[in-house]
């Protein structure tokens, strides 16, 4: 069988306003970008998802377009734009937009006729609803940033809804004509030159009929069963895949969708049915988080963990496809949740690459990841720009009359802003980023964590991307492409897997702990580890395997034991697995 070689994909994710100032204005911007597009090839990857650059007020960094079709000031021109796509082009690689469906700015134009009265033809492109009596909203749903999810508008005395802030009005889907402008618009940015698109919470485009009250009892994004993976979700999906996505050969879709069965993943993407080419699986990075308070985190074990890796990976095989990813613009740092920003900051930070990119599925790296970038140390409510966050602040204390320095405890630790502050270059003044005033503040850790000082350091974090991306690339067949079965699953601090084909097979042995971790090695794993070697890892080879690991870094003759103990975070990658005799 032939693969499709768009599954060998790694993508770069980039939070614009975060990555390179060029102007001095202490915001990223496009040129910015395109100053840095060496560096991001270096890492190996071949594809770029440029978060939102369209004209917007930013209440919701971008997330709120007010003309979808135009590049925001803050961010450079459209030649800007244009040079960048040339010249991630002319680097081998591809350029992803951020498609923002589900809502626009109350800026856009399209809203403010909509708003202006109830007869305009714009009317029904967003959702409007008289209240009810008493000068109650017409459902009980609440928005994600808590509070309810419509606002009422003076001018024509109704309500317009909002899953997210009331400046992010929800567009109509139901409406053809709202259906057609986008198409129209996605054209636009085809015709363009780009090679795929991510789209932001689409799963919550199709709202029920009739938007019945919800028995959901959440402060934040309650009536998800009215809108999640919504009636007529596939349908539009089919119907934008055909009329723009499929405009021009090529072009690849990854949809943000939490919530999501199994079957809904396989609805999503599997091939026949021509709506995405993949999910984001977006359950495992939110396993620490409570299902009912954004910002409350649970424990969890890797027991858990593992059964949700292994059931997205068993489950969709030849079904479904989707993204990995541990980090991106609206979750904390990784190695500050997963793994440990202190003593094994390094060790974590490349043992959740390792598991990452050794899956089977699409990995994504959000900027800064690849160098072990840490939370911030966020000390008050008023640091923060991340809007949830500080909604959540007020309606838990205001509404709810919380204890604030608890309830600003979580805002601190969970926020999004840690994702968001800037990318850390060197070890310089605003670490390279701007030679201005950054927008939000730079960690004071980039004195020691900075890409320029990884850049030749044989040991970095960043350097073991750019090996793990090429071992990727060089096992594709296994890596990409084949099954993954699990091992060791009641193991509490390794997680282990086999990763197979026909013909080859790997072994990956991650310690999620800061322990030590000893672990046998089930007999009747079906492979032969007498042949293995190692391709990666994040320590030394300790002892009888360090003797046998050869010069050179030669794998062609070496084998290497397989250890029975893990060191803290320890990571090991195998190949050259033989089936067992008799398998
Ligand atoms: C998505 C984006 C997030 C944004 C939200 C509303 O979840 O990733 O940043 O706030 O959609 O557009």
């Amino acid at each position: 069988m032939r693969h499709e070689s768009w599954k060998e994909k790694v993508v770069y994710q980039i939070f614009p306003r975060s990555f390179q100032d060029s102007n001095g204005d202490g915001n990223g911007d496009i040129p910015g970008i395109v100053s840095r597009l060496d560096y991001i090839r270096s890492i190996g990857v071949d594809t770029i998802w440029l978060g939102p650059v369209y004209e917007s007020p930013r209440v919701d960094q971008g997330y709120d377009v007010s003309n979808q079709r135009e590049i925001d000031p803050m961010m450079g021109t459209m030649e800007d734009w244009e040079e960048l796509l040339r010249e991630t082009h002319a680097r081998g690689m591809e350029l992803w937009m951020d498609l923002v469906l589900n809502h626009t700015s109350d800026e856009h134009r399209w809203f403010k006729r909509s708003r202006s009265s109830k007869d305009n033809p714009y009317r029904d492109y967003y959702i409007w609803r008289k209240g009810e009596k008493d000068g109650e909203p017409p459902n009980n749903w609440t928005s994600y940033l808590g509070g309810s999810a419509w606002t009422y508008d003076e001018a024509t005395g109704e309500y317009y809804l909002h899953l997210y802030n009331k400046k992010q009005p929800d567009l109509n889907w139901d409406n053809p004509k709202v259906r057609e402008e986008i198409q129209k618009m996605v054209r636009y940015w085809i015709d363009k030159g780009v090679n795929g698109f991510r789209l932001d919470a689409i799963n919550v485009i199709s709202k029920d009929s009739g938007l019945p009250d919800t028995s959901e009892q959440k402060m934040e994004g309650s009536g998800y069963k009215h809108f999640k993976n919504g009636p007529n979700v596939h349908e539009y999906l089919r119907e934008l895949n055909e009329k723009a996505f499929s405009h021009k050969e090529g072009i690849i879709t990854v949809g943000e969708a939490s919530m999501v069965s199994m079957d809904d993943v396989a609805r999503y993407t599997h091939p026949d049915r021509r709506e995405l080419d993949m999910i984001f699986m977006m359950e495992s990075p939110s396993i620490g988080n409570d299902p009912n308070d954004a910002f409350k985190s649970r424990d969890w074990k890797l027991t858990e963990l593992k059964e949700i890796v292994t059931r997205w990976e068993k489950e969709l095989l030849n079904i479904g496809w989707f993204g990995l990813f541990a980090s991106n613009h609206d979750h904390p740092r990784m190695v500050s949740h997963f793994g440990n920003d202190g003593k094994y900051h390094a060790e974590s930070a490349k043992m959740l690459a390792t598991l990452v990119h050794t899956l089977w599925g699409t990995p994504f790296i959000y900027q800064g990841e690849e160098i072990g970038m840490t939370d911030y140390p966020f000390e008050s409510i008023d640091q923060l720009d991340d809007q949830m966050a500080r909604h959540y602040y007020r309606t838990r204390t205001e509404e709810l009359g919380e204890d604030p320095e608890e309830v600003e405890k979580r805002v601190l630790a969970g926020t999004r802003d840690h994702a968001r502050t800037p990318m850390q270059w060197d070890d310089g003044e605003s670490a390279g980023f701007t030679t201005g005033e950054p927008w939000m503040p730079v960690n004071p850790n980039h004195a020691s964590i900075n890409a320029a000082a990884q850049e030749n350091d044989p040991d970095s974090i960043l350097n073991y991307y750019r090996k793990l991306i090429e071992i990727r690339r060089e096992h594709a067949e296994v890596v990409v492409h084949g099954e993954y079965v699990p091992i060791l699953e009641e193991h509490e601090q390794v997680f282990a897997y086999i990763r197979r084909n026909h013909k080859s097979q790997g072994l990956v042995l991650l310690n999620f702990s800061e322990k030590e971790a000893e672990f046998e090695l089930p007999e009747d794993v079906g492979v032969c580890t007498e042949s293995a070697y190692r391709l990666l890892g994040n320590y030394e080879p300790e002892g009888e395997d360090r003797e046998r690991a050869g010069e050179n870094g030669d794998t062609d003759a070496k084998a290497d034991v397989v250890p029975r103990k893990l060191r803290p975070y320890e990571a090991i990658v195998f190949g050259g697995l033989k089936p067992a005799p008799g398998k």
